[in-house]
């Protein structure tokens, strides 16, 4: 099977450095290697990390307060175009990130390939501690990577291509296709968001309440069988005590085995076109650096069973 992967660089949805240098650990652990000589997979991209560093303007002032808007948005552009590229030769495209907003990028990239090849529409799985869902104006940080599904949905909307006005309709997808699994750090606007908008939405009070098992089948079953799935895994969505070495932890979060669960189920509908890995950042460690070390081997994990591993 032919695999189209993506390693994304880039840190600027958020204020933490070191995120950007997530996708050289993951490989450098062995990740890709094994993909290829244990999973079976043709990759296709994987030699390159992209730090689109001509995409970064020297002055990127806040815009809508908006932090890094300009660079986000065109390294986001990018990334569709490669994520598409990727998806439109019917490959499976796994993407490393790199911040939680690169996902604006992967999703607006098979959100249109899916739509080209299949008729379809997308249905994106969001793994995380958090909803990603803030507008702009919602937004408490500014931080771009707490809102790239309010962009993807088309709630927040900017006509200007240098912020987000590139996204189109072929890009979107539909609030009804999006589940959310693993929340627990949501801001009181995003609450209402997800009220206001019938958003499908699994925290762990659900999971604590009906187990994994469970809240995978609701999950699926709210997609519908037969419908492509993004899976989109942010690292937080794991507790700090699996992946202690990301931007924004939370505890009282997945262990790393239900998180592998999520990516087993979602692997076994057939039905998957697109993995993101995010917030992985190896430089956020404790003193003797165990924690980046067990991060990443928990990033791998994750995307060894979404594409495919542990099915016997
Ligand atoms: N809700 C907070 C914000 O808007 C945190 C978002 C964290 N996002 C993430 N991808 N880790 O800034
Ligand atoms: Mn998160
Ligand atoms: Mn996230
Ligand atoms: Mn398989």
């Amino acid at each position: 099977e032919d695999l189209g992967v993506v390693a994304v660089g880039f840190s600027g949805g958020q204020c933490k450095p070191g995120v950007d240098a997530a996708p050289s650990a993951l490989i450098e652990s062995g990740l890709l290697t094994q993909l290829r000589d244990e999973l079976g997979y043709k990759l296709h991209g994987h030699d390159t990390v992209h730090l689109y560093a001509d995409s970064v303007p020297a002055s990127d002032p806040p815009y809508r307060g908006m932090k890094n808007p300009r660079a986000v948005s065109a390294v986001t552009r990018r990334i569709a175009g490669q994520v598409y590229e990727h998806a439109r030769e019917g490959r499976m495209v796994l993407t490393l990130g790199g911040d939680h907003s690169i996902a604006i990028g992967t999703v607006a990239g098979t959100a249109r390939a899916v739509r080209e090849r299949l008729g379809r529409e997308v249905a994106v799985v969001w793994v995380d501690a958090h909803a990603d869902i803030n507008t702009p104006e919602t937004s408490g940080s500014g931080n771009v990577h707490g809102m790239p599904v309010s962009f993807l949905t088309g709630l927040a909307r900017e006509d200007k291509e240098e912020f987000f006005g590139w996204l189109g309709d072929e890009n979107r997808v539909s609030v009804r296709k999006l589940v959310y699994i693993g929340l627990r750090d949501v801001d009181a606007a995003e609450k209402r968001i997800l009220r206001e908008n019938g958003i499908k939405a699994f925290s762990m009070f659900d999971i604590d309440r009906h187990g994994i098992g469970r809240v995978m089948e609701m999950a699926l079953a709210h997609i519908g069988s037969d419908t492509p799935i993004h899976l989109s895994f942010d690292v937080d969505a794991l507790d700090p005590m699996w992946a202690p070495s990301t931007g924004t932890p939370v505890r009282g979060g997945l262990t790393l085995r239900e998180g592998d669960y999520i990516c087993e189920c979602a692997h076994q509908t057939g039905s998957l076109v697109a993995v993101d890995l995010v917030e992985v950042n190896p430089s956020l460690a404790s003193a003797n650096d165990v924690g980046a070390h067990e991060t990443v081997r928990a990033g791998c994990s994750i995307v060894r069973c979404a594409l495919g591993e542990s099915l016997l």
